[in-house]
Order: structure tokens, then sequence, then C-alpha cells
């Protein structure tokens, strides 16, 4: 099995990496740990179908064509996991306290630097194939006034970012977290992605069916789901937009 970024796709332009490395998997096989970087996508994909603007040649926009074979599709946020937890590793080197914003947005205090985006594809009972999505603000300094949450990194360390080395450390930083997940060493990235979860134990507001309502976080299951302790209730598994956190 290949290291992450063993191999480099590069592109000037495209309509989402994503969507190339699926058309890449449906004309034959491609090794793990290829990566297909793009200067500029045209349709980048972002969570809940919403679009991922990103300015042409000011940040990461890529995607890892793994084959975690070795998951069952029940286990599969632990992709997540690993992938959240790199780009943490890989940001710990220039700041101080990101966190993960359950599932998994990369966050500078209440900005937004980064998102991730998986596709899984399965084959009986394994994934045969997961195409990982990452897009990381680096060097862009203004953005749609709509984007009210978006921040890059250059923003808080007030210096640019050569991509392509930034690229090559955080493809490694991932590679080191794919071998904890291949070695099983699932105790740590579940302890680590605790640790570095946004409002982990912290009593925090969140809307849940339209109402306000206080919480702990106590965790992530092994499904993904998020667990929130409501006062003087059991702990709760929240599954994706069944819960949303309050940042402010
Ligand atoms: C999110 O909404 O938080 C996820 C954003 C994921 C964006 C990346 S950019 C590279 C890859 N190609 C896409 O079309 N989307 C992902």
């Amino acid at each position: 099995m290949g290291k992450v970024g063993h191999t480099f796709i590069d592109l000037e332009e495209v309509d989402s990496t994503n969507l190339y490395a699926e058309r890449m998997l449906q004309k034959g096989s491609v090794a793990e740990g290829t990566v297909i970087l793009a200067k500029f996508q045209t349709a980048g994909m972002g969570q809940d179908d919403h679009q991922w603007e990103s300015a042409s040649g000011q940040n990461l926009t890529f995607s890892i064509v793994l084959h975690p074979r070795f998951l069952s599709p029940g286990r599969q946020f632990l992709l997540n996991k690993v992938i959240s937890l790199g780009v943490l590793d890989f940001l710990a080197d220039y700041v101080e306290g990101a966190t993960i914003k359950w599932p998994n947005d990369i966050l500078i205090g209440s900005k937004k630097i980064g998102g991730i985006l998986i596709r899984i594809n399965v084959e009986g009972e394994s994934l045969e194939t997961a195409i990982v999505g990452i897009g990381l603000n680096v060097n862009q300094t203004k953005f749609d006034p709509s984007l009210t949450q978006a921040a890059s990194l250059v923003q808080v360390l007030h210096q640019e970012l050569k991509l392509k080395e930034a690229l090559i450390l955080l493809c490694n930083a991932i590679d080191m977290r794919y071998s904890q997940l291949k070695n099983n060493n699932n105790e740590q990235l579940k302890s680590d992605f605790h640790q570095k979860l946004l409002g982990y134990k912290l009593e925090r507001k969140f809307v849940v069916d339209g109402q306000q309502i206080i919480g702990i976080i106590e965790g992530v299951d092994e499904f993904g789901r998020l667990l929130v302790i409501h006062p003087g209730e059991p702990v709760k598994a929240y599954a994706h937009k069944e819960i949303e956190y309050l940042l402010k």
C-alpha cells in the first residue's frame, strides 16, 4: 500500500477534484494514496450540497484516493477521525488551538479554515474506495461577505505558505494517522479526536428540533454520532444534521 501523496496529479482547473477522482476510478484502478490537486475548481463541492469556494491558486483543494478495505461500512467515521486529526497535526506546526467542529470542520477560534468531504464506495462488507476531499484555506485574504465564518491560515499567521510544501507536509501527517488506523490504534485515534473536538466536556448551547438547548459533549460514538448530555437526561446520540452546535 502506497504512502499518501506518493503520486500527485496536478491540475490547473477542474470541476471538482472529488469528481475527477471518481471518473478516474470509473475508468480503472487508482493506487491508494494518489492525490489529485487543482489550482481552481469550477464546481467545488462542500458538505450538504453546498459549494466550496476557493480563490484560484491561493489554497489547497485536493482529493486523496484510499482503499480502506480493512474497514466495514459501519466503521467509516474512523476515516473522518484520521483525516481531521491529520489536518490538525499539520496545523499544530503553525498555529495553536485548531479544533474539529463535529463532524469534520476545521476551525481556528470560531472561524472555519478547512472542510472535509469523504465519499465512500462499498463492496460487499468492506470499503472498496474512499475519495477524501480536503479544502484548506491557506493564503486567501478576501472571502465572499456571505461566508461570514470563513478564514485562512495567512490571516492568523500573517505569513503566506508555499502551497506545494504545505501539501506534502499535510499528506505526511495524514499518512501517519492512516497508519494508526491500519495498525488498529483506534483508542489513540478516539482519545486524540476527543481532545481536539470543539466543546468536548464543556457546557455549550445547541439547537435541536428548532429549540435552543444546553448540553455537554461526551464524545463521538463508533458510528460518528455526537454524544451529548442535556441537564437531567441520559446521554443522547445525534446523527449529522440532528443537532447544531452554536458557536456563540
Ligand atoms: C465542507 O463543506 O466543509 C467540505 C469541503 C470540502 C472541499 C474539498 S476541496 C477539494 C475536494 N473537492 C471538492 O469538490 N470538494 C473537496
